[in-house]
């Protein structure tokens, strides 16, 4: 099913950034450099790549005004920002649902402020838009799939998502790029904090799973986070020896 619905950006900025202190002490990791620009920069290019016009940017109090300062309306990206602010550090899930109103009903893309990668999110978006039934994830294999939400596939499906296991089931890391249909919300009210207090993403993901709603496909260029400090001069490598496609 396709629709005349516009597909709408959200980009997740929040968290204290704990694991690169000192930098993040006075400042948000999502302005940190990565290659000539800040990391901010690259989902919302990315969207906008993809045709994306209408992004709302989430993050915490205290550097909001910093992202309004650097980023101001949108117009230099050629889209339109909004900004919304999650108060406490209660989860990505918890992020996307403060973005509900803005969503309005349309379908999103969802990007994880920290995620660094060279291709395109077109391919990706324009599956979605064709399809809006499902949800859709982009897999990433990688040798230290335990730092993340790791994927468990049987014969090309996802069965079930394992945030950070002790052991990884695959090597397919859950990258931070989804695309939703607007009844995430429903699911997200469903969830219950996990036991460190969070709505998690994963758990959003796999009640898709249960629901047989949850598609995929894999990233075949670099992608990287940068919340610590070997990922943050990993990305930077990669995007200074690789230029990322937007
Ligand atoms: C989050 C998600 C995880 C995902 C990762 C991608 O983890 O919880 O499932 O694999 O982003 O960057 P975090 O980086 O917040 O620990």
């Amino acid at each position: 099913m396709s629709s005349n619905r516009e597909l709408v950006g959200v980009i997740l900025a929040g968290g204290s950034g704990s694991r690169l202190h000192p930098c993040t002490k006075v400042t948000n990791k999502h302005l940190l450099p990565i290659g000539d620009m800040p990391m901010i920069f690259y989902p919302i290019k990315k969207l906008v790549g993809a045709g994306i016009t209408d992004i709302m940017i989430v993050t915490g109090t205290e550097h909001m005004g910093d992202f309004i300062s650097l980023l101001g309306s949108g117009k230099d990206f050629g889209c339109r920002l909004t900004y919304r602010v999650q108060d406490e550090a209660g989860g990505i899930a918890q992020a996307l649902a403060l973005c509900e109103r803005f969503v309005n009903g349309d379908p999103m893309c969802v990007i994880l402020g920290d995620n660094i990668f060279q291709e395109s999110i077109s391919s990706m978006t324009t599956t979605f838009m064709d399809d809006l039934q499902n949800a859709y994830i982009l897999l990433k294999e990688v040798p230290d799939a335990e730092r993340f939400g790791v994927a468990e596939l049987a014969n090309g499906v996802i069965t079930n998502i394992i945030e950070k296991p002790s052991t990884s089931p695959s090597n397919y890391a859950v990258t931070g790029i989804y695309c939703y249909p607007p009844d995430v919300f429903d699911i997200i009210r469903n969830c219950r904090p996990s036991s460190r207090g969070e709505l998690e993403i994963t758990d959003v993901n796999n009640a898709f799973i249960k629901a047989g709603r949850l598609r995929y496909t894999s990233l075949n260029e670099y992608w990287s986070d940068a919340g610590t400090f070997p990922s943050l001069a990993k990305a930077n490598e990669l995007v200074r020896t690789q230029p990322v496609e937007f």
